[in-house]
This record gives structure tokens, sequence and C-alpha cells, in this order.
């Protein structure tokens, strides 16, 4: 193998504090939101960046970043297009995964569980908050698709931006949001000789449990 592609030298101790069972908040969300709130407060820049996991009805998996833009106890948030690739395998098999990689706080979270759209009034309220440029190219864009040149995209945003009556660009009814409703979060704290930590919550009815696996 050519040496540059030979990454197995790399290598780094996670001095990451421990996590235990007693720190866990009870409720999953709430403990995620105090790691994301660390996470800001280290770094602002693609926090709310994520590996988004899908696979398709053959069990073909696809994996892409996605921004995180609402979460709560009804679930995580994103917004695309639903006639991308990511649209076509949610719409076969609505069941998902979402990754958080924390660097400097050697963290990891996973977010599994069952996908659905938001309505189409939430996803028009976003729309409407984005800045022009990204509505235009959103609208433009029909994205996953082939195109033949960057100018044949640009040409129509020109020509979109020429259709827009009184400024407003209409939100096409392909664009939208997804909520990911979870059924097991992981959290995964970085630890001195790879003893990493990992505590699981799994929904039972109404009440979580937690579980530790082993590194
Ligand atoms: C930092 C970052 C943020 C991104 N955020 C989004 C997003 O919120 N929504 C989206 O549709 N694509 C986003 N993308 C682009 C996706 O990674 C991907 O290229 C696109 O959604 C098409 O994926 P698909 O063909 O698998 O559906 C982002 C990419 C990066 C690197």
């Amino acid at each position: 193998m050519d040496q540059s592609g030979d990454l197995t030298k790399i290598r780094r101790e996670y001095l990451g504090r421990g996590l235990s069972r007693a720190d866990l908040h009870e409720d999953p969300v709430e403990q995620f939101r105090m790691w994301f709130e660390q996470a800001k407060s280290l770094r602002s820049d693609d926090v709310s960046s994520m590996t988004l996991a899908t696979a398709s009805s053959s069990g073909m998996p696809s994996a892409r970043i996605v921004l995180l833009k609402h979460y709560d106890e009804q679930g995580f948030c994103w917004y695309t297009d639903y006639e991308s690739q990511k649209g076509v395998d949610l719409a076969e098999n609505p069941q998902a995964q979402l990754l958080f990689y924390w660097y400097g706080l050697e963290r990891q979270v996973r977010i599994q569980g069952s996908v659905h759209k938001l309505s189409a009034a939430l996803s028009e309220q976003y729309f409407a908050q984005r800045p022009r440029e990204s509505q235009l190219s959103a609208a433009a864009s029909y994205q996953s698709k082939p195109i033949a040149s960057r100018d044949q995209l640009a040409n129509a945003v020109i020509e979109l931006e020429s259709q827009s009556f009184d400024g407003k660009v209409i939100k096409p009814d392909r664009w939208g949001g997804y909520c990911l409703v979870p059924s097991k979060i992981e959290f995964w704290q970085g630890r001195e000789g790879r003893m990493h930590d990992r505590l699981v919550y799994q929904r039972e009815a109404e009440a979580w449990s937690v579980q530790r696996l082993q590194p």
C-alpha cells in the first residue's frame, strides 16, 4: 500500500473525563442538551452538524452531513430536499441514525429512530427565515440529480430570481423538514487506553432504560 495512505501510526489518547450512570440525566434529550451546550461553548462552528445515515429498502446504506435545526422531546429535525437520495431512502425506509462527533470533547452521540416529515407550515416558517441566496439555491437545485454544468444551475437561479414576486421566493413542495423520533440514544465519552464509556438509553413504553456497553 502507498505509504501516504497508511494511517496506522496516527494514534492519540482520549483523555476525556469519565461518564458514569450517576452523571446521566434521566431524560436523554436533556443529557443531549448538556453535551450540546458544552460543545457549543467550546466551538461555535459546525457544532450542529451531524451525520445522517439512511438505508434504502434493499439495505444499501448512505450517509451525509446535515445541520440540526431544532430538537426537543418530539425529536431532532433538519431540512432538505424530499426528492434527494436521503429523501428517496426515507420514503422507502423511514428509519435513520444521527451521529454527532465533537472534537476536543472526545464525545460522540448516536441517535436512532423513526423519521417523519415536518408539517408544510413548519417547513414554510423555516424557509422564510433563511437568507435569500439559500432560498434561491434550494428552489433551483433538484438535490442529488445530475446537472450538465454549474452554469446551468446558476442560470436556473437567475431565472427564479426574475420570476420571484415582490422579492419573495416560493418554497418548492419538494423542500422541507424531517424529524427523527428517538428510540435509542448512545452517549460515548473517550477515555484513556481505549477504556471508553458508552451509555445507551433505550425507549421502553413511556420510560427510558439505560445500559453500559463495552467499548
Ligand atoms: C457542514 C454541512 C452541512 C450540510 N447541511 C445540509 C443540510 O442541512 N441539508 C441538506 O440537505 N444538505 C446539507 N449538506 C449537504 C449534504 O451533506 C449532502 O451533500 C446533500 O444533502 C445531498 O445528500 P444526498 O444526495 O445523500 O441526499 C451539508 C453538508 C455539509 C458539509
